[in-house]
């Protein structure tokens, strides 16, 4: 008989925690359609997978326009039929205080780390509920459990949304053979930290309690292993990753 091949989109699959992600389900077998605003990134990756031996494909995508993740399920359903994974990796990071920041920053972070999550959720859950199984896992923060330190408030509301949102979705889909969990890292090693001072990152060092940040494939192994059978029982959970520095 011959395997289930199970497809997966991963937003923000381009690269950091979401390339990492992509390589994680490509060496358990699962497609990757690696949706990112960042077309070009998203093809390297997607070729970089191909030339391993397992598959991936591209799409464009910018998560804050809804009609854009439409086309994305459509065109993840025309090419392989199903969609088993939906991984909402995709997120921007701000830092501006509440007392400077302005309307349209805190739109464009709301509208990519919340609203494209709801709205990714909503057309994802189409295919899996018709499919009887399914897995969504949202990323959200140690910003959204501690509302952030070195952090602005549109980001650490956004990841806390999410939290709230996993938990709504979860409970509405439970008895469908559909799971819907959030892991939360706490600082990792990616391009979206790289806007941080020399001092700000020793500060963050000194206070993990493991002694370093975290790495993109320590995320993507728990997101591997929400997304498999063996997680059927996991739902509306929050996966604190962050080596200690948030215990609940
Ligand atoms: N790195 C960290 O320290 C850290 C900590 C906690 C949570 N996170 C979260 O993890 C997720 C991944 O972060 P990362 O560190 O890998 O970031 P990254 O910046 O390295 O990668 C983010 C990816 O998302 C894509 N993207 C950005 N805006 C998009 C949009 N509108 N539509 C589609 N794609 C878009 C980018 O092109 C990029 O490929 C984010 O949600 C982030 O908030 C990261």
């Amino acid at each position: 008989m011959e395997r289930l091949r199970r497809v997966a989109i991963v937003t923000g699959g381009a690269r950091g925690i979401g390339r990492a992600i992509v390589a994680a389900f490509a060496a358990k077998g699962i497609v990757s359609v690696i949706a990112d605003i960042d077309l070009e990134v998203a093809e390297k990756a997607a070729d970089e997978v191909r030339a391993s031996g397992a598959e991936a494909i591209a799409i464009k995508v910018d998560l804050s326009c809804t009609d854009q993740i439409v086309q994305l399920i459509d065109q993840t359903m025309m090419r392989y039929g199903r969609l088993d994974i939906l991984v909402n990796n995709a997120g921007i990071l701000s830092n501006t205080p509440y007392d400077q920041i302005a309307e349209a920053e805190w739109d464009r972070v709301l509208d990519i780390n919340l609203k494209g999550v709801l709205f990714a959720s909503r057309e994802a859950l189409k295919p899996m509920l018709a499919q009887g199984w399914g897995r969504i896992i949202s990323i959200s923060s140690l910003a959204g459990r501690n509302g952030g330190v070195s952090i602005g408030p549109a980001y650490a509301a956004s990841k806390a949304a999410v939290i709230g949102l996993t938990r709504h979705l979860a409970r509405k889909v439970a008895r469908n053979g559909i799971t819907v969990n959030a892991v939360a890292p706490g600082t990792t090693e990616t391009d979206i930290i790289k806007g941080f001072s020399e001092d700000e990152m020793v500060a963050i060092n000194n206070a993990i309690p493991v002694g370093r940040l975290g790495k993109p494939e320590e995320i993507a192994a728990m997101v591997a292993f929400l997304a498999s059978d063996s997680a059927a029982f996991i739902t509306g959970a929050v996966i604190d990753i962050n080596g200690g520095m948030y215990m609940g």
